[in-house]
């Protein structure tokens, strides 16, 4: 595996690539590696000859007062994790490689960025497409990896990369859950150990929309009702959202139908999680 820091170096290797021949697969991430970004980086290892993991801690998609500081890194693990799996380059830009002045292009996609994280994080989800537009100009043609975990996020990009003709094909990957349902997240490193015994209260609360929809509940406000009540069984825990929303527009617009999501956001103490799942009606 090569470490590549520049913009010029890194285009130069995925062109020679695909000029040889060799499709690319791309996982951009921002680093501290668990087993959900190692399984994009296995998928994308599995499917593609040529694997390229982007570590990168995007200042734009931090708001004041979030943890840009604290988000941790851990550059030596990353790389070796990387390595392990088969990824061909690892690129580690610095900021002043991505933003050598301040950036004044910005991609918007308001109708999908709007709902959910954006009542919270109203400019969280501008900083992530500008900075995945960009990172896929500097990678060019490629299967992009994205965690399913970030819902949103991945509605975002996929609107993003078919507004915009983007040569990217998104592949949307399963969240990846420790044992007891809590999914995978670098901000689980947050969470104090008492915390740490009630966050699976997401996957619970989920478990419960799904279980209601089954049942055959289609008014979105039971639902999300059935989910808000039980996070709000653990003390440890405050519930920004439950929703029961149409997976594509993200909003409900009248009884649930078709393709559904749940999704869930909660802090716990110095950790805010995020959590969804999806059925059919
Ligand atoms: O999901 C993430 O880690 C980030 O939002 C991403 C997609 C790498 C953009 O910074």
């Amino acid at each position: 595996m090569e470490t590549i820091t520049t913009i010029s170096d890194l285009r130069e290797r995925l062109d020679a690539e695909r000029g040889a021949g060799r499709g690319v697969g791309f996982v951009p991430t921002m680093g501290y590696l668990h087993a959900g970004h190692l399984s994009l980086a296995s998928a994308s290892v599995a499917d593609n000859p040529v694997t390229v993991v982007s570590i990168f801690v995007n200042p734009l998609q931090f708001a004041e007062g979030e943890d840009l500081d604290s988000y941790p890194r851990d550059l030596v693990s990353d790389s070796a994790q990387c390595a392990a799996l088969g990824v061909d380059y690892l690129f580690v830009p610095s900021v002043e490689e991505m933003y050598p002045s301040p950036i004044v292009t910005v991609v918007e996609v308001p109708s999908v960025a709007t709902p959910l994280e954006g009542l919270t994080r109203p400019h969280h989800f501008a900083g992530v497409a500008t900075v995945v537009a960009k990172l896929f100009s500097i990678v060019g043609k490629c299967r992009a990896y994205l965690g399913a975990k970030d819902w949103q996020q991945v509605c975002v990009v996929e609107r993003m990369v078919s507004d915009l003709s983007m040569p990217v094909e998104v592949v949307a990957c399963p969240t990846v859950r420790e044992p007891d349902g809590l999914a995978m997240s670098s901000r689980n490193v947050y969470l104090t150990s008492e915390e740490r015994v009630q966050a699976p209260v997401l996957r619970a609360a989920l478990d419960a929309g799904l279980d209601a929809i089954a049942g055959g509940e289609t008014d979105s406000a039971v639902v999300e009702a059935t989910m808000a009540a039980v996070v709000n069984t653990a003390g440890l825990a405050s519930l920004e959202y439950a929703a029961a929303v149409q997976a594509d527009s993200l909003v409900s617009d009248g009884p649930l139908h078709g393709e559904v999501r749940l999704l869930v956001a909660a802090r716990f103490g110095k950790a805010r999680l995020i959590d969804n799942d999806g059925t059919e009606i």
